[in-house]
């Protein structure tokens, strides 16, 4: 069964801003432009994900093991706590951005996966789906290890980019192209905390060195 992803408007003329923008770490207030996805919508998203895949695998045999990348670790967090299932937790650590917000099509794995995959059910968790690049490598990549079953979940797929075909089974939110942090994302390591999607004001790309 497929869920159904919330498609933002990509329409620049519509207001994404909410209203009031809470200051939750003061620190990076000055380089949030505005918010694209409150914690709330989030946090609602996640839960219906969650039920999803508690029903999609309820009755399956073996316990899911959900391999990650860096930057879904939030998302991760967040979605274990509405699987009512049985879960096992893998890591998997790759970097696809180089020095720039735009992605270089290279995947470099920092930390592979600690355990054997080979007939278990696997859920790739992802923050968001850009090019695609970086999942099809990796979907390649664990295919090879024959998993039972092999599904992704993303939180948010950005529309219109995607350069490679992806079956994304799991998918939160459709945003438009633009670079965003928050809720896991970052910009040189930093926005990962901000429990909101934002994008950043142009000047905070001037000053804050990647
Ligand atoms: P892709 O290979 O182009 O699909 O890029 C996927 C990865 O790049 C994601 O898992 C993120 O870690 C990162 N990424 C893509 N878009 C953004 C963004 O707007 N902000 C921060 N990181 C991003
Ligand atoms: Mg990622």
């Amino acid at each position: 069964m497929h869920t159904r992803a919330m498609v933002l408007p990509t329409d620049s003329r519509i207001d994404l801003t909410v209203p009031t923008l809470a200051a939750h770490v003061p620190d990076y207030e000055d380089d949030i432009e505005k918010v694209l996805i409150s914690e709330q919508e989030i946090q609602d998203c996640i839960r219906r994900l969650g039920d999803q895949i508690s029903a999609d695998y309820k009755g399956e045999d073996g316990l899911i093991r959900v391999g990650v990348l860096k930057g879904a670790f939030v998302v991760m967090a967040d979605l274990a706590r509405h699987v009512r299932l049985p879960i096992e937790f893998d890591f998997m650590a790759v970097s696809s951005y180089g020095v720039a917000t735009k992605t270089s099509g290279v995947v470099r794995i920092l930390k592979d996966l600690d355990h054997e995959i080979e007939g278990r059910n696997v859920l790739l968790v992802e923050d968001i789906v850009d090019s695609g690049l970086t999942l099809s490598y990796l979907l390649k990549n664990l295919r090879t290890r024959r998993p039972k079953s092999l599904e992704v979940c993303a939180l948010m797929q950005k529309t219109d980019v995607q350069q490679v075909p992806l079956d994304i089974r799991y998918r939160g939110f459709e945003i438009p192209p633009v670079f965003i942090v928050g809720y896991g994302l970052d910009f040189g390591e930093r926005f990962r905390n901000l429990p909101y999607v934002a994008t950043l004001k142009p000047e905070a790309y001037e000053h804050l060195v990647q």
